[in-house]
């Protein structure tokens, strides 16, 4: 009788409300799923592939994950559409957004760079560099801060090409392996900013789940670590 009646009230009790993470296509797509599976046992990636839905549940962990791209992930969190994300640190800095970012989480390690083509001569003392590049706000705060005048050309993709064609004399880019740049005759001149992935989390959001999010946080954090020591020691047994 008793085991009926609790029964009866489990069935009753509202589901726990699913915590929504918004996944980045692309890029951190694989990485950001293997963090997950390692922290959770539950792959984003998994449950997205082959299908063309943009949300899956995984009620075992609380979690909806959404797929977006991942120039909006900021977007989706900041506005509250999605509790948790994850972000390149180049989108953050480029659109600064009011975001918890709790973790570096290692992975989509690159770097923004300046490149100019190889043996390009010096700009004449007093010309102003023209810059192609899509982060605009990055590059105009990079040569405010040397106190270089350089006109920056907003471009949307395939920026490596601009000085070729003579629309800039250098470019302002993301680069991870280096070969686009030298496919493309660019060498780099200066690090801008090294970038990697970032746990982001929507700040009402932690107020109205903060143990939710605090183990989230941590398993993700443990994940890390283990990926860490792993890479560190490639020989040690994973956990
Ligand atoms: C980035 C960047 C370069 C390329 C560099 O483009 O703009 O084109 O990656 O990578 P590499 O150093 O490994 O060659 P992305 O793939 O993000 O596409 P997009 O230019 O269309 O935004």
């Amino acid at each position: 009788m008793r085991m009926r009646a609790s029964r009866a009230r489990a069935a009753r009790r509202p589901e726990p409300e699913l915590i929504t993470v918004a996944i980045p296509k692309g890029r951190l797509l694989e990485e950001s799923s293997a963090l997950f599976e390692r922290a959770l046992g539950v792959s984003p990636r998994r449950l997205l592939e082959g299908t063309r839905r943009l949300a899956a549940d995984a009620p075992e962990a609380g979690l909806r994950f959404i797929s977006t791209r991942a120039a909006d992930v900021a977007s989706y969190v900041e506005h509250g559409a999605a509790a948790v994300g994850i972000v390149g640190l180049d989108v953050l800095r480029e659109n600064p957004c009011d975001l918890y970012e709790p973790l570096d989480l290692g992975i989509g390690r690159c770097q923004i760079v300046v490149a100019r083509p190889r043996n390009a001569r010096p700009l004449p003392r007093g010309v102003a560099p023209r810059v192609a590049t899509k982060y605009v706000s990055i590059a105009t705060g990079h040569f405010g801060r040397k106190g270089i005048p350089a006109e920056v050309i907003p471009l949307h993709g395939s920026i490596e090409v601009a000085p070729s064609l003579g629309l800039a004399d250098a470019i302002v880019d993301i680069t991870e392996t280096g070969e686009t740049l030298r496919a493309n005759g660019l060498v780099i001149e200066e690090q801008v900013l090294d970038v990697s992935a970032r746990l982001v989390i929507n700040r009402v959001a932690l107020k109205l789940h903060p143990e939710r999010l605090r183990r989230l946080i941590d398993a993700l954090r443990g994940a890390v670590e283990a990926v860490r020591v792993a890479t560190a020691n490639p020989m040690a047994k994973p956990r």
